[in-house]
């Protein structure tokens, strides 16, 4: 079984997918982790990154991936390069397939929570319960420049909000898998109380 979680920057995706996987016992795989560490790389090489010649060649040295959520992959300038590579088809086919593999290989005795933004539209659509995650802009950025502050990094809300409407607007222009509701979606208000959300999620899971 796939759970799929999609919705803008900040709107608590992560914390919900995390929920569930500790309360159902799901594997849970964070796709935007996979941009950012491409991100990552390509900020340390310190490589053009209008040349796809350039991100080509760290894809190549990139095997294996790593899902893990280290502090350096969410820094803002991190996450600012991933939403700039995210709009390459040959960088989403790239990260789709090792999401593919990854369920493929542990679908024998997983089930799986996946979040990011093309996840129930594009990488899992027949997922077996597809969430999109609502959150006024204000509201995401408040919480994430507290998990900035919280986290010790230099922050100014205003630039915040600033950064997650330009992420928004690349998001869900770009021509390749933008951000939507997925078809069948449902759509989950988060702007409010985490215990309701929480609640409302469960019931959905425990009606599959
Ligand atoms: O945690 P937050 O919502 O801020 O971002 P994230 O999920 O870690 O994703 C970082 C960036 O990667 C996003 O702004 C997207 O541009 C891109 N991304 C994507 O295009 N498709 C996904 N499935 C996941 C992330």
């Amino acid at each position: 079984m796939i759970v799929t979680i999609d919705g803008p920057a900040g709107s608590g995706k992560g914390k919900i997918a995390k929920y569930i996987s500790n309360k159902w016992g799901f594997k849970h795989l964070d796709s935007g982790i996979l941009y950012r560490n491409l991100a990552y790389k390509i900020l340390k090489s310190q490589i053009d990154i209008k040349s796809t010649t350039e991100i080509k060649e760290i894809m190549k040295e990139q095997k294996n991936i790593s899902f893990r959520n280290y502090k350096r992959l969410r820094s803002e300038k991190v996450s600012k390069i991933a939403s700039i590579i995210a709009t390459h088809k040959f960088v989403r086919d790239h990260i789709n397939k090792f999401q593919r593999n990854f369920v493929n290989f542990n679908k024998k005795n997983s089930h799986f929570v996946i979040d990011g933004r093309d996840i129930g539209s594009v990488v899992f659509r027949n997922a077996e319960l597809k969430l999109y995650i609502d959150v006024s802009e204000q509201n995401r950025a408040k919480r994430r420049y507290k998990q900035l502050i919280d986290s010790g990094e230099k922050s100014i809300y205003r630039q915040i909000l600033k950064d997650i409407k330009l992420r928004d607007k690349k998001d869900k222009n770009r021509s390749v898998s933008p951000l939507v509701i997925p078809s069948g979606a449902i759509i989950i208000n988060n702007n409010g109380n985490f215990l309701r959300t929480a609640n409302q999620i469960n019931k959905l899971i425990r009606n599959i």
